[in-house]
């Protein structure tokens, strides 16, 4: 039975100011309906307009939130993702409903052909998938979902039920996409690593030939602003790339003709790699909870966190950076993604501090200059503060952030960003991203990860009383957990 409080009300758009703790309760009551008015029945789409399906980092993000409304949908949300995995363990990065027409999104079910021409790779038959992946957040979702309610979890089997489906999709990652040779994981669409039209990704797409623009027809343009948007010519590249690696059969490694090891594009990216290591802590802890030993997966990732450090850290940036696999070669491109380690709990002392500093510093400007983290380096040449992951602020990555602050001590500049990101969420009617130095809104609005980010950050206790206040029934529970999932203790398995 689902205990948490029935969701009623429609989406709003209206602005909502952040005037804690007055606020916070509308803050919230708006949260749970942006989460309501997106749930189509076992999953919440990330916009009713842009994003009409289900995406798979969206999903983790949108179960981290939901789990404070509703810990029974948070459950389902993240088990109606894991139905569409593929038998070679990856975790799909869109699960097409049937139900929307094929021309509501692009690339739609008839670009993918996932039951098909990921047959041997073993795509389901019976759901449509794409067949590229997207950051692996879940097992840190499905074990803050648990803590949500693990009396319901427990009655359910719900972690018994994720923990081998989670295990292989991390194997898939470990192993089939290890397209360094170094223990990483490489992706082989920038659409993988969620930041889509980064400048990271600049100089590894300059060689791909993009795909005729009249070959395809775009259908954000129908419900987002050209100039908030990827460009024509990079949507053309990532067609390309998307249609190579499913003529390949969307084999990875050597053996794939066209994608993965054999493709044009293949890249180490510091965020997609910091979020499989977070989620191999939190598989530690699964394991542990059904009885297993957390052992093994604690010290693998503490020897990646290692081998991270190795492989992308650059010390003159003060900052993680992409390898381009195919030069083999760093980016030398500053993206928000390269601070998103810092929510390792086993990083260096002084890597933790350097990236605190280049946080605060002038490519960042973080409280100074900008509200909320930019995607990208605001001396960067091509920065622009409306266009996607090119320099707008996002609330994933935010929120990410926050906790690495957190995780390392930097307590007051984390509540700096929790309240920032609270008030920019409530007052752009939950954004899809913001403009980091006006907050002005970008994309989608009554988004849902920027709603279930907000409506967990309502939850975290800033301070020893509000922690008091919190800790009352079951699903507060959650924020003593949740400390305790990353920081440093976690590498002493403590058990939060
Ligand atoms: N983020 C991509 C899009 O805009 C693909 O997942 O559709």
């Amino acid at each position: 039975m689902d205990r948490t409080a029935q969701l009623t009300a429609r989406p709003t758009t209206s602005g909502i100011a952040y005037d804690p703790p007055a606020a916070t309760a509308s803050l919230r009551a708006g949260a749970a309906r942006v989460l309501e008015a997106n749930w189509t029945g076992g999953s919440t789409v990330p916009s009713r307009s842009l994003y009409p399906h289900q995406w798979s980092w969206d999903s983790a993000f949108i179960a981290i939130g939901l789990r404070h409304v509703s810990p029974l949908r948070a459950q389902t949300e993240l088990e109606t993702l894991f139905t569409a995995q593929w038998a070679d363990g990856r975790v799909p990065h869109i699960v097409f409903n049937p139900s929307v027409p094929l021309d509501a999104y692009f690339p739609s079910p008839d670009f993918w052909r996932s039951s098909t021409a990921g047959r041997t790779a073993g795509a389901p038959r019976t759901v449509q998938t794409s067949g590229i992946v997207q950051p692996p957040v879940h097992a840190l979702a499905a074990w803050l979902v648990h803590r949500a309610d693990p009396a319901l979890s427990r009655s359910r089997g719900f972690l018994a039920r994720m923990y081998p489906r989670l295990a292989a999709w991390h194997r898939y990652l470990l192993h089939r996409r290890d397209l360094g040779g170094a223990g990483l994981a490489g992706v082989v669409h920038p659409w993988e690593q969620g930041m889509d039209n980064s400048p990271c990704w600049d100089a590894p797409l300059a060689r791909i030939a993009p795909a005729a623009a009249r070959s395809f027809h775009r259908a954000d343009l129908d419900h987002g602003a050209p100039g908030d948007r990827p460009t024509d010519l990079d949507y053309g590249r990532y067609v390309r790339l998307a249609a190579d690696y499913r003529d390949g059969g969307y084999r990875d490694g050597p053996g794939g003709r066209h994608g993965g090891g054999g493709g044009e594009f293949a890249v180490e990216d510091p965020a997609f790699n910091a979020l499989l290591i977070a989620s191999e802590h939190a598989l530690a802890r699964i394991a542990e909870e059904l009885g297993a030993a957390g052992s093994a997966r604690r010290a693998r990732a503490e020897r990646l966190t290692r081998v991270l450090v190795a492989r992308l850290w650059d010390a003159e940036a003060g900052m993680f950076l992409c390898r381009d696999l195919r030069g083999d070669a760093l980016v030398p491109e500053r993206s928000v993604s390269g601070l998103v380690p810092l929510l390792l709990p086993g990083l260096p002392r002084d890597i933790a501090a350097a990236l605190v500093r280049t946080l605060h510093g002038p490519h960042f400007s973080l409280g100074d200059r900008t509200r909320l983290v930019p995607s990208y380096d605001l001396l960067g040449e091509a920065f622009d503060p409306h266009r996607y992951w090119r320099g707008p602020a996002w609330f994933n990555t935010g929120w990410l952030v926050e906790r690495g602050l957190r995780a390392h001590g930097e307590t007051a500049a984390a509540e700096a960003l929790r309240a920032a990101v609270l008030r920019l969420a409530g007052a752009t009617g939950f954004a899809e991203y913001v403009d980091p130095f006006t907050g002005e809104p970008c994309g989608a609005t009554g988004f849902s990860w920027t709603a279930a980010l907000a409506l967990d950050l309502c939850h975290r206790p800033s301070a020893p009383h509000e922690r008091q206040k919190l800790d009352k029934g079951p699903q507060n529970d959650v924020s003593a957990a949740d400390t305790g999932t990353f920081d440093r203790s976690d590498k002493g398995g403590d058990r939060g």
